[in-house]
């Protein structure tokens, strides 16, 4: 049988928990990992034996600050291949699900959330791989579906981007941690994105739209929270601005709203510190 969805970065945080979120609801899935499609050399002949109904592409190069180093690898990657993929699928059957960021929009609004009717203005490498890929999807493959969004949590303690662990593994043995109070972000449950994006889809929504937690906090309250949640006594106090320089220049507000998706009638479910509270506690469930 021919697979319904077919999803790539599945070793990474979002891919694997929305193949694992298929699988479980009896969906036909095709994980499809490096060995098939290769983003550093994106060859799409996997595609010439199968044309799914959904294609998520959640892989990417993730690594924000080594994309700031290595400019032509970041755009290969994130939006070459994104083309070598939209040019091999099929938009009369195929809607092509794009993950993007909130973080493309840039510095223009210092401290508001964004919402998907602002220019759009990267400051970084990565960002702008991610707008240019998104700028190609809407030019030539018309049934697609862009989710912007940002600072996911609910991976697994292995994945090399999963912030809240790395924080939690920071703060053993220490007293306080320190947090950025200049970062706007918003906190984004994986579950969550993962079952409203297939509302959307279900709905028959397409286009490109904010995907996010509903509230904006800064770096400052989100580390307090994780380690509030973690109940391990450890202080978070703001830190200066000097403890959190970054090669990439990321927009101190990567914060949205989800307008487009609420005009839509659709709300993200969306309580982020009681989902932190319950990630915290099956994390510590596994142990060390
Ligand atoms: N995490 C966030 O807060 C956040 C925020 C905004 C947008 N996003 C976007 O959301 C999507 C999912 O992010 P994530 O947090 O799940 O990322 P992640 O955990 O870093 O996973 C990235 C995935 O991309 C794969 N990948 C990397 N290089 C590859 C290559 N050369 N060929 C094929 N696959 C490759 C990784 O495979 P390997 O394990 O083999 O390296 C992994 O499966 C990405 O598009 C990301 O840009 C994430």
């Amino acid at each position: 049988m021919e697979a319904e969805w077919q999803i790539t970065g599945v070793t990474g945080m979002l891919g694997g928990a929305w193949a694992e979120s298929l699988e479980s609801q009896g969906k036909k899935v095709q994980q499809v990992g490096r060995d098939l499609f290769d983003l550093e050399r994106p060859n799409a002949d996997f595609l010439k034996r199968s044309s799914p109904t959904f294609f998520a592409h959640c892989a990417a190069n993730t690594a924000v600050d080594a994309c700031e180093d290595s400019p032509e690898l970041a755009f290969r990657m994130n939006t070459a291949a994104v083309e070598v993929l939209g040019r091999a699928l099929d938009p009369r059957r195929t809607t092509f699900v794009f993950i993007s960021s909130t973080g493309i929009y840039g510095k223009a609004n210092p401290s508001d959330p964004y919402s998907e009717y602002d220019e759009v203005r990267p400051t970084t490498v990565y960002h702008e791989s991610k707008w240019r890929a998104e700028q190609w999807i809407r030019r030539h493959y018309a049934n697609h579906l862009i989710l912007r969004t940002g600072w996911l949590f609910g991976g697994r303690k292995e994945h090399r981007k999963n912030f809240v662990w790395k924080r939690i593994q920071e703060s053993q043995g220490k007293t306080h941690l320190f947090g950025d109070p200049s970062q706007r972000g918003n906190p984004t449950y994986i579950p969550s994105l993962i079952s409203t994006a297939e509302r959307m889809i279900s709905e028959g929504m397409r286009g490109t739209f904010n995907l996010v937690g509903d509230s904006s906090v800064t770096r400052l309250e989100y580390v307090a929270e994780i380690m509030r949640s973690a109940g391990q006594g450890v202080q978070v106090r703001a830190g200066d601005s000097s403890m959190f320089q970054r090669r990439a220049p990321v927009s101190p507000n990567e914060s949205a709203s989800n307008h487009k998706l609420k005009l839509s009638g659709l709300v993200f479910d969306s309580d982020w510190k009681k989902q932190m509270q319950n990630y915290i506690r099956t994390l510590q469930v596994e142990g060390t």
